[in-house]
């Protein structure tokens, strides 16, 4: 799904980004995502911290110990 229509960046493409940068104005900046119309920044920030907190919460997830009494 398109996030960003005038830049034509979808979720893929964040979640690409997000790879490599780790908070949301880089994230943001090197897709170039809002540099138009602006229109897509509070969608495309909504989508990022969704993102960011799944990623942590499975990250917690994973961490816990399984074999604790
Ligand atoms: S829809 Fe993203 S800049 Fe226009």
């Amino acid at each position: 799904m398109y996030v960003c229509i005038c830049k034509g960046i979808s979720e893929k493409d964040i979640e690409r980004a997000m790879i490599t940068h780790q908070n949301t104005k880089d994230i943001l900046k090197s897709l170039g995502v809002g540099s138009d119309c602006g229109t897509c920044m509070i969608d495309a920030i909504e989508s990022i911290k969704s993102k960011q907190k799944a990623h942590n919460t499975s990250r917690q997830t994973v961490q816990k110990p399984t074999n604790l009494k």
